[in-house]
């Protein structure tokens, strides 16, 4: 290990992480000296490998899948937008020797959808494809662009009903099943369910995309998704993945870390010109 502030990624699988890259392009444009490698960490090592981390020096971390709950517990400090995901994708060491917990993705996918791509959330039709911990993560930052109506639907009904619940002090959020979709349009529909890992389709019906409408998946894939595909098929305005949202997420973790804001469409770019298995 060099003598340069260092950071990591924890997660399981993480030997096809981007994140080690992209912050090496923050670190290059920002002309910061930092270091910043990907460690495969079981939930069960979690707790012995972040003391680890931060005892050997380390100023910081991210940490994704399955991580991002006991990385929520591990915190001794918490930003309110980690207290409403109840989940941590960064770890910020503060001046004061306590670990600050904080969640970037939802600032993420707001920053890609409203920056990168000219879409403005404010009295849009919402709809949230999934009640996992992708969909609680982002609830709180689409609610405070002040859409018309969050629909969250879900496989699990339950789970959708639950979500709604939880945030309904955030606005108008309703829970449902796929079925209950028929007949609605939505302006922006966001899935945030893990099928597109397993190439696979909510059962979703036609005409759910308003004219105009955009598609996004929180997902990406060197091929475009199972669901960025589906929306062009439906005639989606925009149908865009998840690329641009892990790079405007990891520019914020980069932000908290060392108070820069790196270039994030110029590294975009250089992503987008690379396959995976450059990465
Ligand atoms: P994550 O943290 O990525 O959100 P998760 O908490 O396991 O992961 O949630 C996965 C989400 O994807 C859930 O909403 C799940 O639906 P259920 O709650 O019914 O399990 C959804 N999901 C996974 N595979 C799916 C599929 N093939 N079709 C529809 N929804 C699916």
């Amino acid at each position: 290990m060099s003598n340069s502030d260092f950071y990591a990624v924890f997660g399981q699988p993480i030997h096809h992480s981007k994140s080690p890259q992209i912050h090496q392009l923050f670190a290059q444009d920002t002309q910061q000296i930092m270091d910043y490698q990907a460690q495969e960490v079981s939930a069960g090592l979690f707790k012995k490998s972040v003391t680890d981390f931060f005892e050997k020096g380390g100023k910081g971390l991210n940490c994704t899948v399955p991580l991002k709950e006991l990385a929520f517990e591990f915190a001794t400090e918490l930003s309110p937008r980690a207290q409403c995901a109840k989940a941590v994708n960064t770890l910020i060491l503060q001046k004061n020797g306590c670990v600050l917990g904080d969640n970037t993705d939802g600032c993420g996918l707001v920053t890609d959808l409203t920056q990168n791509h000219a879409i403005a959330l404010k009295q849009k039709r919402i709809l949230i494809l999934g009640a996992g911990g992708a969909s609680r993560g982002i609830i709180q930052p689409i609610m405070q662009q002040v859409p018309q109506k969050l629909v969250i639907a879900n496989r699990t009904i339950e789970k959708s009903i639950a979500l709604a619940l939880e945030f309904k002090s955030l606005g108008k959020i309703e829970g449902c099943g796929f079925k209950d979709l028929k007949g609605q349009s939505f302006d922006l529909i966001l899935n945030a369910t893990s099928a597109s890992l397993s190439g696979q389709l909510p059962p979703l019906p036609n005409n759910l995309i308003a004219e105009n409408g955009v598609c996004y998946d929180l997902s990406y894939g060197s091929e475009p998704t199972i669901f960025v595909r589906w929306g062009i098929e439906q005639n989606a305005h925009k149908s865009l993945d998840g690329l641009g949202m892990l790079v405007e997420q990891a520019a914020e973790a980069f932000y908290l870390w060392r108070g820069v804001r790196p270039n994030t469409h110029a590294i975009i770019n250089v992503l987008k010109q690379k396959s995976p298995e450059q990465i």
